[in-house]
């Protein structure tokens, strides 16, 4: 879909790039042409992608073990990435969440998730965005969010919670730091399965088997179709997109929200009979 030097001579930086989804994302910036710095709590994932990306395409691949909730960690750790190599895109890919009845949690683990969610991507952005600033170099932040950041969602209160503030920053920074060159967007996937999430957040067939059911495309993403918006948006290619939130996700949340989608239980007979006939 893209030229094989896209992303020649950049750098990103990408929170939880060493598994799932984050990986797939470092992986597509080393094809095409880029490096990136990968930061995350388990320093053996990390060790592990940076080997396996780095003897794939030559040394590309970097790593920091960091919590994003401790923000004098994530200081240091932007410092040291940058004391590489300047940084040209952050990617805001590192979550917490898991699927529970609001009232049985605890206020520990509404921190748990608010904490890595809204402040740690808060922290990263902020850390990047004082070095770009700083330095008078552009830059960009991309982050994953969900659409229950806009829509709400039962059963992930904390996870909404911090995605509706990632938005939030994502729509206010774009105008405070456009002037400086700096342009932050969101990307709302829909399902695209991975291990990791869907251990926590889909642990039944009966939920996945929902997952396929409701979507207007009847399938879940494939990881490719996120990977190619995501080098797109990383690239310079969609450089007047600026504080926008681009959803992918098959249709799935208008399909929950539009007031007569319902009727798609109707059969092709029902709807004979209640369509009127027209007359000869
Ligand atoms: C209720 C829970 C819980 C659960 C943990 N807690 N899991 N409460 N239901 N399923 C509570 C714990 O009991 C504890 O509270 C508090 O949360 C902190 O838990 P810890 O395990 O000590 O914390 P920590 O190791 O920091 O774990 C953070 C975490 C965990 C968020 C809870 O799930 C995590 O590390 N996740 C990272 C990866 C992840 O979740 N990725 C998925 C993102 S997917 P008490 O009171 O007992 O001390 C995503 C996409 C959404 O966001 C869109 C999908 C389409």
């Amino acid at each position: 879909m893209f030229v094989s030097d896209l992303l020649a001579g950049k750098r990103y930086l990408i929170t939880g790039g060493g598994t799932g989804l984050g990986k797939m994302m470092t992986r597509k910036v080393c094809e095409l042409g880029g490096s990136v710095s990968i930061c995350g709590r388990r320093e053996h994932v990390l060790v592990e992608t940076a080997d396996e990306l780095n003897e794939e395409f030559g040394p590309r691949v970097t790593w920091f073990t960091l919590d994003i909730r401790d923000p004098e960690a994530v200081d240091a750790v932007v410092d040291a990435v940058w004391d590489e190599a300047p940084i040209d895109g952050l990617i805001n890919n590192a979550a917490g969440n898991f699927l529970a009845r609001t009232e049985t949690i605890s206020h520990r683990a509404l921190d748990a998730v608010l904490n890595i969610v809204a402040h740690g991507s808060a922290y990263m952005t902020l850390a990047c965005g004082k070095k770009w600033i700083a330095n008078d170099r552009p830059g960009n932040v991309l982050s994953i969010i969900t659409t229950y950041a806009w829509t709400g969602s039962a059963y992930v209160l904390p996870s909404a919670m911090g995605k509706a503030a990632i938005l939030a920053m994502t729509r206010s920074l774009a105008v405070e730091w456009g002037p400086k060159g700096i342009r932050l967007n969101a990307i709302s996937p829909g399902p695209f399965p991975t291990e990791g999430a869907w251990e926590r957040l889909v642990p039944t067939k009966k939920l996945a088997d929902v997952w396929e059911q409701r979507n207007p495309l009847g399938r879940t993403g494939k990881h490719e179709e996120l990977m190619n918006l995501v080098a797109y948006l990383l690239s310079d290619q969609s450089g007047y997109i600026n504080g926008d939130n681009i959803t992918i996700d098959g249709g799935e949340w208008l399909a929950g929200a539009g007031q007569f989608n319902f009727a798609n239980i109707l059969t092709d007979e029902e709807w004979d009979k209640i369509t009127p006939k027209k007359k000869d």
